[in-house]
């Protein structure tokens, strides 16, 4: 028996392999792209031990992709191996990773949670919690997963600055705003790699209209992010984010370049950044060149999938009016297969908000803005468990926002910026300001053609 860096109790038996599963804890908090090699290490020094294989399958199944899932499968074989030699606060992990394969990752946060009530001080499974969680869209169960654990940890917890990261990006998808910024910068002073604590604080300026002072919160930091996988590519759109919203466009689209699509890969974070991105630019009547075709390329492929309704709706982003009607078809019509079956979660989320928010994003793509705003409106409500952040899903929000207007909708446009203004502590961006000056002038418009001829 060792100890692990967190003083948790682990079934390994030797100290080098306990120093490469301490590292792989970590590199998961931080988000490090070296993880796999350290758990790598683990698996091939103890293939038996139950806990590292779990985590193999659920790192697995977070990429969110249907042919990997033979992969997960056989790490829950092999933790099944070692399962009679594992610890009771291990085993739960093998018991989490098999809920999820059964379609109820619900149940493997609540065996994280069982872990927590005896381990309070296992960042592991604070992590896991919290970002199955953020997949399942459940904020206010991030928050309180995280402020039930945070008594336990002492001001030396090597896991402490990690739990602030994630409590600030808790606090800041609750709308605790100023909290989750001091929160946030104390999490990257405790742990200066702490890329997700850093992030968080983007999403504050974010979501609070301060474009320019997220700007100088990212300027500078950039080391806080270099060691991080692909993550990396998602602190580079926020950057992005702000400098579209501040009018740079150009400097928008090199970043899009040069950072956020600098790997044209087909992993569904990577695909959600550029089509997110590419598709708020046009909504800003910025010229994104052939920028689309790659991703169109790429998301045609993705059709059959199903693992995500997230991924499939950021998918759909690219093929929906990019000459690629045949596979937006089979796409919209498979999240309608899938939401009939409800079988699983993933499957249940594909039915709301799934199947509105997919029929929106066809017809938006053909133009066709009266009905994408109709069916958008309804999949409005239930967009929260689409999961991700309220930053990503805000692309749903101003295509919503956009077809209202085009189609001449301007009094429910209204309602959904004041809605939309509310859950942004009463801030604006200035995506709604203009949205509010073209409802203005559209309404002005109106009134002179009503007025009567001299
Ligand atoms: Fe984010």
């Amino acid at each position: 028996m060792t100890q692990d860096i967190f003083g948790q109790e682990t079934s390994l038996r030797c100290a080098q392999t306990q120093k490469s599963w301490d590292s792989t804890q970590v590199g998961v908090l931080a988000h490090a792209a070296v993880t796999a090699d350290h758990l790598g290490a683990v698996l091939s020094a103890a293939p038996d031990f139950a806990l590292a294989q779990a985590i193999k399958g659920i790192s697995v199944l977070m990429l969110g992709r249907s042919e990997l899932l033979p992969m997960a499968q056989d790490a829950l074989r092999a933790a099944k191996l070692g399962y009679e030699a594992a610890l009771p606060r291990e085993r739960l992990y093998v018991d989490a990773l098999e809920a999820w394969l059964g379609g109820r990752p619900s149940v493997s946060i609540a065996l994280m949670e069982q872990v927590l009530t005896s381990s309070p001080e296992d960042s592991l499974a604070m992590k896991l919690s919290h970002g199955i969680r953020f997949i399942l869209g459940d904020p206010k169960g991030m928050r309180a997963s995280i402020e039930r654990v945070m008594p336990a940890y002492a001001p030396d917890h090597p896991g402490r600055g990690y739990l602030l990261g994630c409590h600030s990006f808790a606090l800041e998808e609750t709308g605790a705003y100023e909290k989750a910024e001091i929160t946030g910068r104390q999490a990257l002073w405790m742990a200066p790699d702490d890329a997700w604590g850093l992030h968080a604080v983007a999403h504050v300026h974010e979501m609070t209209g301060n474009a320019a002072t997220g700007l100088d919160w990212l300027t500078g930091r950039e080391e806080a992010w270099a060691h991080c996988n692909n993550f990396r590519y998602h602190v580079w759109w926020h950057k992005a984010l702000m400098h579209l919203d501040l009018g740079q466009s150009d400097l928008a689209l090199m970043l899009y370049d040069t950072e956020v699509r600098k790997d044209k890969t087909d992993d569904y974070r990577d695909i959600s950044n550029a089509t997110s991105l590419l598709m708020r630019m046009e909504l800003e009547g910025v010229p994104v060149g052939n920028r689309w075709e790659e991703l169109s390329e790429l998301c045609a492929n993705r059709t059959e999938d199903g693992s995500l309704i997230f991924a499939d709706l950021h998918y759909l982003l690219a093929l929906a009016g990019h000459n690629r009607e045949a596979e937006t078809r089979r796409m919209v019509a498979r999240i309608h297969a899938d939401a009939k079956m409800r079988k699983t979660e993933a499957q249940e989320r594909m039915a709301s908000p799934g199947c509105a928010a997919a029929n929106g994003l066809e017809a938006f793509g053909e133009g066709n803005y009266a009905q994408a705003f109709g069916d958008l409106l309804r999949a409005r409500g239930s967009m929260q468990l689409a999961g991700g952040s309220h930053a990503q899903r805000d692309v749903f929000e101003r295509m919503t926002i956009d077809a209202g207007l085009r189609s001449g909708d301007f009094d429910a446009v209204e309602a959904i910026l004041d809605d939309r203004r509310a859950k942004r502590a009463g801030s604006e961006d200035n995506y709604a300001l203009a949205r509010r000056q073209l409802i203005a002038s559209g309404r002005d418009g109106l009134d002179a053609q009503s007025m009567p001829a001299e």
